[in-house]
């Protein structure tokens, strides 16, 4: 097990523009060195740098907008690191979106980005970012994936299947890397009030709106578990007692009876 130090490290957030990637930045303020902002929304970003330097004037704060959905943005974005020396220790790969209703009627343009960013994006700036973490034997990562991950879930078919992956995905290089000084932990929360259900809410009457879950916790919650998980280098992290004890009940439930439980709300469809 190789613990990763936080402080003076410098760490790339994807999605830092909203909610739990901008919380990550928040607490990452006063412990990092350098912080590598990534999203699409240029005026929050540069909102939030200014509100992190004041408070913290010894850190650096890199900005790139870019559009984690195209490939060649995400390429792009290693390459401008490398221009600039920019090394990073920690990757948070919390970048993400939802899609809430029946798969059948869902936009071909939105299951794409889904993937595109939920999936590819976060497989490519792993690779990419690598080898120089384990040439350095320093680095950590760190996917956000989701609780959602753990099950299919009707109604938010897409969104569960990225994150199964991202879970998996994680748990296999994690293994993979074992004694390399690079670690990978991945935090699956339940729902947290951010812009995210607005974003997975399809713009149609009667659209569904309610995410899926048992127990809202907080970003600041759930940055504070994921964090406090990197630095012990531990797998899995799920935030909140009652999403950590509804898991642990998944986990133990055999799929018949999961299949009742995927079967969807009236609420949700
Ligand atoms: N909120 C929840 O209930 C919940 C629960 C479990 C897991 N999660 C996961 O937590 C992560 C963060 O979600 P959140 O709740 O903080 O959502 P959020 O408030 O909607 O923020 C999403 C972030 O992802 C960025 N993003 C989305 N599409 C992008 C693209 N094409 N290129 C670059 N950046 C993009 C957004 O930036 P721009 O729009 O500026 O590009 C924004 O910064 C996601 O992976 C999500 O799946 C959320």
């Amino acid at each position: 097990m190789s613990k990763f130090h936080l402080e003076g490290s410098s760490v790339l957030i994807t999605g830092a523009s909203a909610g739990i990637g901008r919380e990550f930045a928040r607490q990452l303020a006063g412990r990092a060195s350098s912080l590598v902002l990534v999203a699409r929304r240029r005026e929050r970003q540069e909102e939030l740098r200014d509100e992190l330097t004041k408070a913290n004037p010894n850190l650096n704060v890199h900005i790139r907008e870019t559009d984690l959905s195209d490939d060649r943005a995400v390429i792009e974005l290693f390459d401008s690191l490398e221009r600039e020396n920019l090394s990073i220790d920690l990757l948070i790969n919390n970048a993400g979106l939802g899609d809430l209703g029946p798969f059948a009627t869902s936009e071909l343009q939105r299951v794409k980005e889904m993937l595109a960013v939920n999936v590819t994006a976060l497989t490519l700036l792993t690779r990419l970012l690598l080898p120089g973490m384990i040439a350095r034997k320093r680095g950590a990562i760190l996917n956000v994936s989701s609780s959602a991950g753990f099950l299919p879930l009707a109604g938010f078919a897409v969104y569960a299947a990225t994150k199964a992956y991202v879970t998996s995905f994680s748990e296999a290089i994690r293994a993979e890397l074992r004694g390399t000084g690079v670690t990978v932990t991945t935090l699956c929360p339940g729902p947290v009030h951010t812009e995210f259900a607005e974003t997975a809410h399809r713009q149609v009457a009667g659209a569904p709106r309610t995410v899926p879950g048992i127990s809202h916790v907080s970003a600041q919650e759930v940055v504070r578990v994921g964090l406090a998980a990197v630095a012990a280098d531990r797998a899995l992290a799920i935030p909140g007692f009652v999403m950590k004890l509804g898991m642990a009940l998944v986990r133990i439930t055999p799929t018949s009876i999961l299949r009742l439980a995927a079967r969807p709300s009236s609420k949700q469809l």
